[in-house]
């Protein structure tokens, strides 16, 4: 049993023979993810991680999670883009929507710090963990990375000052390269417990390593699960064909894009997978947009932007498709009720489930679309559980890599993003970037 990819609402601009058609090309990118042949093919290392991630190293996740849930109130997780979405879209997909307001649970929170340069975040942060038993999980591939060192910094001081340098020590995790960047460094002299990145794991395909797997495990999720759905969707993603649902979300998705759409709108109908779109996000921007090409990639949360977003979708530029994550089952029974005076006029759907009203809306506004000339891909999974979630991020993994191919671009780099950090650094006088900063100034 998988996740299913359904393109029956796609077509218009194309047709299911135009996604036929792709079927050689889709396979031979297939084939570059699978065999190695491809650019960028020393970031492979995802592909099997789901098979070959071993018995010791889960079990050092979970006893090293275990550890930091019975000493710490908060574990901060320090990290950016691939070394934080990831850990906070599963995370978040599978929590309480009010975990964070409730005061009578024990359980440890995890919160995140180093994804963005906030000042009040940041003393927000240490306020609220002023005083309380904290530990770290600092994640970065490089080692570098600003946000993450300026957050780790602060934190670090902060937890030395409360709980003494030893002590914070054993509290802290890192989580990066094996040998280079300045967090190695740190986390030896400091004598950090230590995960390793692998060099052949690029940061928005490593959910599945320790970056992603230690801050959900932290947060009591199971990732012996999490990583069984994602090997079944190993297992399930290698055949040339049109079965297999990378290859034909991969395949839809570019025969969509040379037919003129060329923004794709992720659409989810459960609040808790807002984080999950913004996985997707970076997962495809990072990997796609570059060489002058991509498909944009957004994403919505209904049906609350069909108050807002809604508008655009039906009725603006007709360069868009929309795909559908539809998660069959919710986790809890509610009933509309009944009520014999009816002011709010709702009585019609007395008795109903929230989640029956849910699907209408859902079935309504894919028909809208697709009526207004927005094609229509929809992913079911059964229900928001970490094997589905599992399955979910593989699927999307691989189908990435396959996109990529189709597209002509080397899906594993990610060279535009060095651009800001160059201005950034030449603007603050980093040592070394001394003519960066003279022309960035004759600029300005
Ligand atoms: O996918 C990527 O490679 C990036 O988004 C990185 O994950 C992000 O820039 C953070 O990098 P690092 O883990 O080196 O701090």
């Amino acid at each position: 049993d998988t996740i299913k990819v359904n393109i029956s609402n796609a077509f218009g601009s194309i047709t299911e023979s135009t996604v036929s058609a792709m079927l050689p090309e889709a396979s031979e990118a297939l084939a570059k993810v699978d065999n190695g042949s491809g650019a960028g093919n020393d970031f492979l290392g995802w592909v099997k991680l789901p098979s070959e991630t071993t018995a010791d190293l889960v079990d050092d996740i979970i006893a090293t999670a275990e550890r930091l849930r019975k000493e710490c109130e908060y574990v901060v997780c320090v990290g950016i883009g691939g070394s934080y979405l990831g850990a906070k879209a599963v995370i978040e997909a599978l929590s309480d929507s009010f975990a964070a307001y409730r005061c009578d649970n024990g359980a440890t929170k995890v919160v995140f710090a180093g994804q963005n340069i906030g000042e009040d975040y940041m003393h927000e942060l240490l306020q609220l963990l002023d005083g309380k038993r904290f530990g770290i999980v600092v994640i970065s591939k490089s080692g570098t990375t600003t946000e993450p060192a300026i957050a780790f910094r602060l934190l670090k001081e902060k937890l030395e000052q409360q709980a003494g340098k030893q002590k914070a020590a054993e509290l802290t995790v890192a989580i990066t390269d094996a040998k280079r960047g300045a967090l190695r460094q740190l986390a030896t002299e400091e004598g950090y417990k230590t995960f390793v990145i692998a060099d052949n794991v690029g940061g928005r395909f490593s959910v599945l390593t320790p970056v992603g797997l230690l801050p959900i495990a932290v947060a009591g999720y199971d990732i012996r699960a999490l990583l069984n759905g994602a090997a079944e969707m190993e297992a399930a993603t290698t055949a040339a064909s049109l079965d297999n649902q990378s290859l034909l979300y991969a395949a839809t998705r570019n025969a969509l894009y040379r037919a003129g759409k060329k923004t794709e709108i992720l659409a989810n109908f459960n609040p808790k997978l807002h984080y999950f779109g913004e996985w997707w996000k970076q997962l495809y921007g990072e990997s796609e947009g570059k060489d002058g090409k991509g498909i944009f990639p957004a994403a919505v949360d209904l049906t609350t932007d069909l108050h807002s977003m809604g508008q655009w979708i039906q009725e603006g530029e007709r360069t868009i498709f929309e795909t559908v994550i539809s998660v069959a089952a919710s986790d809890h029974e509610l009933r509309v009720p009944a009520d014999s005076d009816n002011l709010d006029g709702l009585n019609y759907i007395a008795g109903k489930r929230i989640d029956e009203v849910n699907k209408m809306a859902e079935l309504g506004t894919r028909i809208a679309h697709v009526d207004g000339g927005v094609p229509n891909i929809q992913i079911t999974l059964p229900a928001l559980q970490e094997k589905w979630l599992g399955q979910l991020i593989y699927f999307f993994e691989k189908a990435c890599g396959i996109s990529g191919y189709l597209l002509g671009v080397n899906p594993f780099n990610q060279p535009g993003v060095e651009a800001y950090k160059r201005n950034m650094f030449a603007l603050l006088e980093k040592p070394g970037y001394e003519n960066e900063t003279a022309a960035i100034r004759a600029k300005m």
